[in-house]
């Protein structure tokens, strides 16, 4: 199975899903981890839909900029539409492997949940570490799937499908081997923290409860099908359960 691609259709569902309560206290959590100061200069690496980029200008003010940068055109235009008539914004069409961006350009950057994505993780780093200027701050947030944990009546077919959802990205458990690469590439006070997303609640609010249909439609099995009709007799019972760990990892590039 091939890795998702976010086609306009993908990022449509993605920027519902966005509006979700989960997905505004994880940019709240990534915003707290980044600690922006009016008048900095901020890039986002794989900026999607473009929703911390709004909130992000508030934070920085007239005298900063936020950077966004997404290889998907579609993740772009509808991160351009967003912020319509914010002057301090600007969007580019680009891999995180080569960003179209000024060595030491920026005072904080941040990715997430794109690495587990990209190919050569390193080299991500590379360029990330490159677009930062000295003592700049990074923050990287990536999900370890390998954590998902859900209530079944048949665990064998929910490891069938959740394996076969794996294969929607490049590094299902990138959080493992992640400050240890951070550190190679040059980054210096990497810490670590988990926030659990953890949910007894089917709906669009929730991390969880958003991934049951994105898996079903992913996947594209009756298994699939079959698994996700279930989740939902267990939601209409007050028996829905979802928990996984997502990771924020902070660094400063060398001085
Ligand atoms: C799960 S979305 C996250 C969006 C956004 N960071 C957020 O949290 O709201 C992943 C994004 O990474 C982008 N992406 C995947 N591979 C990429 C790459 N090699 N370079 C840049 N962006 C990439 C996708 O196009 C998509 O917009």
């Amino acid at each position: 199975m091939a890795q998702l691609e976010f086609g306009e259709g993908i990022v449509r569902q993605l920027e519902q899903a966005y509006r979700g309560r989960d997905m505004a206290r994880r940019r709240g959590l990534v915003r707290a981890a980044l600690g922006a100061e009016p008048g900095d200069r901020i890039l986002d690496v794989g900026c999607g839909p473009g929703f911390f980029e709004l909130e992000l200008a508030a934070e920085v003010g007239a005298g900063g900029s936020v950077t966004g940068v997404d290889l998907s055109a579609a993740s772009v235009a509808v991160a351009k539409q967003r912020s319509a008539g914010h002057q301090n914004l600007e969007f580019h069409e680009a891999d995180a492997t080569a960003l179209p961006v000024a060595d030491g350009a920026f005072d904080r950057a941040f990715s997430v949940q794109v690495l587990e994505y990209v190919p050569d993780v390193d080299a991500a780093l590379r360029e990330l570490r490159r677009a930062l200027r000295p003592g700049g701050r990074l923050v990287v947030w990536d999900v370890d799937w390998a954590t998902v944990s859900m209530r079944t009546e048949d665990e064998a077919r929910m490891e069938r499908v959740l394996a076969a959802w794996d294969a929607h990205l490049t590094h299902p458990s990138l959080p493992r081997r992640l400050g240890a690469l951070m550190r190679a590439a040059g980054f210096e006070e990497v810490g670590m923290d988990a926030h659990p997303f953890a949910t007894n609640e089917l709906s669009g609010e929730t991390y969880g409860g958003f991934l049951v249909p994105f898996v079903e439609q992913f996947v594209g099995t009756d298994e699939a099908t079959a698994w996700a009709d279930e989740q939902r007799a267990l939601a209409e019972a007050g028996a829905f359960y979802f928990a996984c760990l997502q990771f924020c990892f902070t660094a400063e590039a060398p001085r």
